[in-house]
């Protein structure tokens, strides 16, 4: 639907009043109502460093869910404040990974006395609690576009990664683009004691698995790519990797948000594009490129609701607390924390390449 106009008018002219004061991140997932609004757009990767480079700008807006905005707080200065213009704005997958779980699986790895071998990575859709933990034990982060450079470094550290908390990105990433095979993967099930695993099966894993999956891409089938494929002969059919691992393997091309952007642009015109990613994304992706047949990967919609909870009322009412001289909705981590979590952040921003 479009925008309310008296909305666009509130936002616009509270955005100008604040000026330089404020800068407003996007994530592509974001709805385009508040996207217009965007001082910036990207994915995680993009938008942490876009924060980290703004040391200006008094106030953050961020565009996105929690785990992006604790991890803005972590790599922006003392005196600037992150803020998320609703604070229901979750993400499942990052909820899947609770640090109290996440040590009793490392207790476990410590018992069988492989924890010594073993360097945990972390997707940047974690918990700043979870970021803390990894850098406490000499880990890295990484985000869906640098994975595979996250993957090098952590075996060069240890035989073993425990990969937290998408267990698509970290299998597709290591089967399909390190050479692992299905078979060095083992799952472990937060839910079950011991992971679920026996000792014999997490001494011979080089990847262990963390039991969580986004909401959004976990949903593309097999036989969407089927499907489509019948429906539209020649398409290509792109999909982000926390897709399944069979979805991956059947697409033509995976990559991060960043990378099904640029494809997309650089497509020849009356090429056709089915996109294993989130709604907002692709429909926005169709607009701008009127003359490629650009389409949602599933028949059914799907949208991440949580993204979607940042709207343009929200977004109205934030840049107007802030225009009263209120700051709503800050988002801090703790500096115990933020210490931890921002070398593990630091290690992933100093990847070779
Ligand atoms: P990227 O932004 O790293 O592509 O991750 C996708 C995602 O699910 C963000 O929530
Ligand atoms: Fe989390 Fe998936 Fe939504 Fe990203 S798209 S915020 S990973 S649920």
């Amino acid at each position: 639907a479009p925008s309310d106009p008296d909305l666009v008018a509130r936002a616009a002219a509270a955005k100008a009043k604040l000026g330089s004061r404020v800068f407003v991140l996007g994530h592509h997932y974001q709805r385009d109502e508040v996207i217009q609004f965007a001082d910036v757009t990207g994915d995680s990767f993009k938008l942490a460093r876009e924060a980290a480079a703004r040391p200006d700008a008094e106030y953050i807006v961020f565009c996105g869910v929690h785990f992006m905005a604790e991890s803005a707080d972590i790599l922006t200065t003392d005196a600037q404040r992150v803020i998320l213009p609703d604070l229901a704005a979750g993400c499942s997958m990052a909820d899947m990974a609770v640090l109290g779980q996440v040590e009793a699986a490392w207790d476990t790895l410590t018992e069988l006395g492989i924890a010594g071998e073993t360097v945990p990575v972390t997707y940047m859709n974690s918990s700043a609690d979870i970021k803390g933990f990894v850098g406490r034990n000499d880990g890295v982060v990484c985000t869906s576009s640098n994975a595979k450079r996250a993957l090098d470094w952590a075996f060069e550290q240890g035989s073993k990664v425990l990969f937290l908390p998408d267990q698509h990105l970290g299998r597709n990433t290591a089967v399909l683009e390190m050479g692992l095979s299905l078979d060095d993967c083992v799952l472990y099930d937060p839910h079950k004691p011991g992971g679920g695993l026996t000792a014999g099966q997490l001494r011979a894993a080089k990847m262990i698995l963390w039991r969580g999956h986004c909401s959004v891409h976990g949903r593309f089938t097999l036989e969407s790519v089927n499907d489509v494929r019948e429906r539209v002969p020649g398409v290509n059919v792109l999909v982000h990797p926390e897709c399944r691992h069979e979805v991956v393997t059947a697409a033509d091309y995976v990559g991060s948000t960043e990378y099904i952007i640029k494809t997309v642009e650089a497509a020849p015109a009356g090429s056709a594009w089915a996109l294993g990613t989130e709604l907002n994304l692709v429909r926005r992706l169709a607009l701008a490129h009127p003359d490629k047949q650009i389409m949602f990967l599933d028949k059914a919609v799907c949208y991440c609701s949580t993204m979607n909870r940042i709207d343009l009322p929200h977004l109205v009412w934030t840049l107007e607390e802030l225009v009263a001289g209120r700051v709503p909705n800050q988002i801090t981590v703790d500096a115990d924390t933020a210490h931890h979590a921002r070398v593990a952040l630091d290690q992933m921003l100093a990847l070779p390449g």
